[in-house]
């Protein structure tokens, strides 16, 4: 593992454009559960009852998916950032980070310190809410209170419309700015780093292929083996927070950083 990190931290040294992905594996260790490891969110809940189609036609789905988004957002409204996002927003603070993808909507990367036009979040985020209709932006916590106090699938109250966080669910179309500009930052890197994700669920999983495709080196930090493993160039297999951490330190050694 040493020589890994060693390894990694040299080729950020020397790499024009450094892209990072990450998933819920970066967010476990601040607390929240990611999706399919055992105990994760789709073994408490079936994904079905998530589908955006079954959302905005049944009131029974609009129900059960609040009384999910309003269990998860509390374990996030208090989660702090790990080691491995204060890693990340080390890299940009030092000059390394040309973009972040992130496929999580719990909003630690900017706790953390990463500055909002350095980050891609392809699933939106959990932080505030719209209305499908009238697209009225509103802040979580009113909402979340509204929930609280016995409104079961709240509605916009200036038009009426469905009131949904502002993630993206399965069969709901991605943000297509953040999308496009994935896809062009993942072609124009020359360091692909996945940290925390299974990489199963596309588009975003396509982003490492792209990235690849087009002549990056693949490093995958990840406990458990992911669907790219195969292209990768490096793969570290562990904890996300200690890996990267542990090769921003090291970098910052290289780069006579304190
Ligand atoms: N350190 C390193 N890896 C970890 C850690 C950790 N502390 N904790 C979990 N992991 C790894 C797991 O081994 C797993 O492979 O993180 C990965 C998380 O995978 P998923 O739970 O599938 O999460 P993710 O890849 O982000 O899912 C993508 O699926 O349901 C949708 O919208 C949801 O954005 C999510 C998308």
């Amino acid at each position: 593992m040493e020589d890994k990190i060693e390894t990694v931290a040299r080729w950020i040294r020397d790499a024009k454009r450094v892209v990072v992905f990450v998933g819920a594996g970066l967010s476990t260790e601040s607390g929240i559960p990611d999706f399919r490891s055992p105990g994760g969110v789709w073994d408490k809940y079936d994904p079905e009852d998530f589908y955006f189609q079954n959302f905005i036609t049944k009131e029974s789905s609009r129900e059960k998916y609040w009384q999910m988004a309003t269990e998860m957002y509390d374990s996030m409204k208090e989660a702090k950032p790990n080691k491995g996002h204060l890693a990340i927003a080390e890299l940009e603070r030092i000059g390394k980070l040309d973009c972040l993808i992130t496929q999580n909507i719990d909003g630690l990367h900017f706790k953390a310190g990463n500055s909002p036009e350095k980050v891609l979040e392809l699933h939106g985020t959990a932080m505030y809410v719209t209305c499908l209709s009238c697209h009225k932006r509103y802040e979580r916590d009113p909402v979340q209170e509204r929930i609280k106090s016995g409104e079961r699938a709240p509605r916009c109250d200036v038009c009426g419309g469905l009131l949904k966080p502002a993630t993206i669910s399965f069969g709901q179309s991605m943000p297509e700015w953040e999308t496009a500009e994935a896809y062009r930052r993942s072609e124009a890197c020359d360091l692909f780093i996945v940290i925390g994700s299974s990489l199963v669920v596309h588009p975003a999983a396509y982003m490492p292929v792209l990235a690849k495709r087009s002549g990056a080196k693949l490093v995958i930090i990840n406990r458990d083996e992911t669907s790219c493993d195969y292209m990768a160039d490096i793969i570290l297999n562990g904890s996300a927070g200690f890996i990267i951490s542990s090769i921003v330190e090291r970098l910052k050694g290289f780069m006579d950083l304190t």
